[in-house]
């Protein structure tokens, strides 16, 4: 049985006040929550704050991109050490506007979980198609590169100490969310691809849905078979959404 894991990705947003009365409001009905396991990835200048308040309560801390080096030279990045500092327990890699706007490619993406993944936090890969792609017809084609890209340099069974997050790109932010079949035949193309290489990883890796998940959407998603959880942008920086999406998981 996987246990389902719905977290919330600020992205760059908030303010140390803001983010106090979000993590005050999830701490207040977190025990609502009784299936999920809750993570928040913030901005990392609040992580340490976030840390803080977040001690004694059930919420993992992850980070919304690491650097896949150990230390050095690399102005402006963070560290899988780092996130060690403050007991990160998980980093989004791959996150499509890592992607797009910052061009990370697929080989960087896999190196990212692989540093994550050497340092025991779990990597939380982030697949999925642009709207032009899913017109083609070539989504299945994207999410393989996106995953081989992974499989080819850790090996299949790495995949199992990560999560993958199904995102297609035309979902995220846009209000459109896939529909439960939609992502349902997504994510079964990606637990069929890993289990035809080990049928043990693909039963433990835990498969996300991101894209415009909300409290009203999130029951359907998360209620097909290879849907594990989510990973939500938008409705994450809303406590009482937040929280009624985790409640979805089951
Ligand atoms: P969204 O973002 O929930 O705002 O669509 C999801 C994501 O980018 O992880």
């Amino acid at each position: 049985m996987r246990q389902p894991l719905v977290a919330g990705n600020w992205k760059m947003n908030g303010s140390a006040e803001s983010i106090k009365l979000l993590l005050d409001g999830i701490k207040k009905s977190l025990d609502t929550v009784s299936k999920a396991e809750v993570v928040v990835c913030p901005p990392y200048v609040y992580i340490s704050e976030v840390q803080a308040q977040l001690a004694g309560t059930t919420v993992s801390l992850g980070s919304q991109n690491v650097n896949e080096h150990g230390a050095g030279a690399y102005t402006g990045e963070i560290s899988t050490s780092m996130l060690l500092d403050f007991q990160c327990r998980y980093a989004i890699v791959g996150h499509s506007e890592r992607r797009s706007i910052y061009g990370e490619d697929d080989a960087q993406v896999a190196a990212k979980f692989a540093a994550a993944r050497a340092a025991g936090i779990k990597p939380i890969l982030c697949v999925g198609e642009v709207l032009e792609e899913r017109e083609q017809g070539v989504t299945e084609d994207v999410v393989a590169r996106q995953l081989d890209a992974v499989i080819a340099l850790e090996g299949v069974d790495a995949l199992a100490d990560g999560v993958i997050a199904y995102e297609p790109v035309w979902a995220i932010g846009t209000g459109k969310t896939a529909s439960p079949e939609q992502a349902q035949d997504v994510h079964a193309f990606i637990r069929n691809r890993i289990a035809r290489q080990s049928a043990a990883a693909a039963e433990k890796v835990q498969i996300l849905y991101g894209g415009s998940v909300k409290g009203a959407n999130a029951p359907e998603l998360f209620s097909m078979p290879d849907i594990d959880g989510g990973l939500i942008g938008g409705a994450s920086l809303d406590a009482d959404e937040f929280i009624s999406i985790c409640q979805a998981a089951v």
